[in-house]
């Protein structure tokens, strides 16, 4: 495998320095918490910290699957990070030259992975005029049954935040079932949607499907690097547990640790952030109804949104981009991290204090005054 670096990665606030960013609207999770934010009364002393269980800590392997109906343990395999979990998926699902149908835009490794490893991508391409959401029909042209290996979806989706219904979501597992395709669902959003409806754990729909989800984006700790699996196939689990081994043996104890404590007690963490998105994103959407410059589509879900100039402006882009951060201090994900021009960016919004929010987001407004012509 040829490994080379993203861009997205290359170009993250953490690489550019956390301290050269005033109004940080790049991030894709809530604002990162400190232990001591969590309220949880942890005796981190008194932990042997030895090569723990594989497939990882057993208190937080039973809290994720309490979030799926019919799930226990043993479906659940943690993973450093959803990033590893998706690694793992990718290449003990495709060889070079195997088949897959990937969505984009999408997070980025989803595509990267299995074009490193040389498999044969199809893309079906988010469209603006569709609203961004996926359209069914056109992954199902793409599949090719008894030969593709994966179909990998995003859900809440990354950078857009449109999510998919159950229907649409049912449709896709009979489409895997019947192609007898692995159906990659990156749920990493899974419990900050904004609709009051919640799609089922995709994972609990079949054992084609894998759910991958992490303690990353809802809950604000990507620092402690803690990501998981879940499918109800023994024979895929038993595959993403050799994975792992190969890769790390198992997880830090006390990252999973603590994600269990925090993961068992989601009813009382999760509420007040997910009503501190919600107020974040209301502001954001009060702020496209009053300008002219920018649109979006409102997201379902998630903390992201993917903007774009209107197209009665024009922008010199590496100009705005370069205005936005050096004069304004403020920085968005730029269209190329997603394979799109840097007319769109990825904007988020639940991340950023409301006072950086709402500065930065003036400070696109002042970026675009000296950057653009109508
Ligand atoms: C959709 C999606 N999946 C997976 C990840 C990886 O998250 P982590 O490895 O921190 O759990 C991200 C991070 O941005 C993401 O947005």
């Amino acid at each position: 495998m040829r490994y080379r670096r993203m861009p997205i990665e290359v170009e993250s606030p953490e690489q550019l320095g956390y301290s050269t960013i005033t109004n940080n609207l790049s991030e894709s999770s809530v604002a990162d918490r400190r232990l001591s934010d969590l309220g949880l009364d942890l005796d981190l002393d008194g932990l042997v910290l030895q090569y723990g269980d594989h497939l990882g800590d057993p208190t937080l392997r039973a809290a994720v699957a309490a979030g799926g109906a019919g799930l226990d343990l043993d479906h659940v395999t943690v993973f450093p990070g959803a990033a590893a979990a998706l690694f793992a998926v990718a290449t003990s699902q495709l060889d070079r030259g195997d088949h897959a149908v990937v969505v984009r835009t999408n997070y980025a490794t989803n595509l990267e992975t299995p074009r490193t490893i040389g498999a044969d991508l199809d893309t079906v391409d988010l469209r603006w005029e569709d609203g961004w959401q996926l359209d069914v029909d056109a992954v199902a042209d793409l599949v090719r049954p008894g030969t593709t290996r994966l179909i990998s979806i995003t859900c809440p989706h990354n950078p857009t935040g449109t999510m998919l219904d159950e229907r649409d979501l049912r449709r896709l597992v009979g489409l895997a079932e019947r192609a007898e395709a692995v159906l990659l669902v990156d749920e990493t959003y899974r419990d900050l949607t904004h609709t009051g409806e919640r799609i089922p754990l995709a994972a609990t729909l079949s054992p084609f499907v894998v759910s991958i989800s992490s303690m990353s984006k809802a809950y604000g700790l990507p620092g402690l690097r803690v990501g998981w699996a879940v499918t109800t196939d023994p024979l895929l689990a038993e595959t993403l547990l050799a994975a792992k081994e190969q890769m790390v043996i198992c997880g830090s104890t006390i990252d999973e640790h603590i994600a269990g404590r925090v993961l068992a007690d989601r009813k009382r963490v999760l509420p007040p952030i997910v009503a501190e998105v919600r107020e974040r994103l209301a502001i954001t959407e009060a702020w496209f109804a009053d300008q002219h410059t920018f649109e979006w589509i409102r997201p379902s879900g998630g903390v992201v949104g993917l903007v774009r100039f209107r197209d009665e402006v024009a922008v010199d882009e590496a100009a705005f981009h370069r205005v936005l951060l050096a004069d304004h201090g403020t920085y968005v994900g730029p269209g190329h991290w997603f394979e799109l021009s840097d007319r769109y960016f990825r904007l988020g919004f639940g991340w950023p204090t409301e006072d950086e929010l709402r500065a930065g987001l003036d400070a696109l407004l002042a970026a675009a005054a000296t950057t653009t012509t109508t």
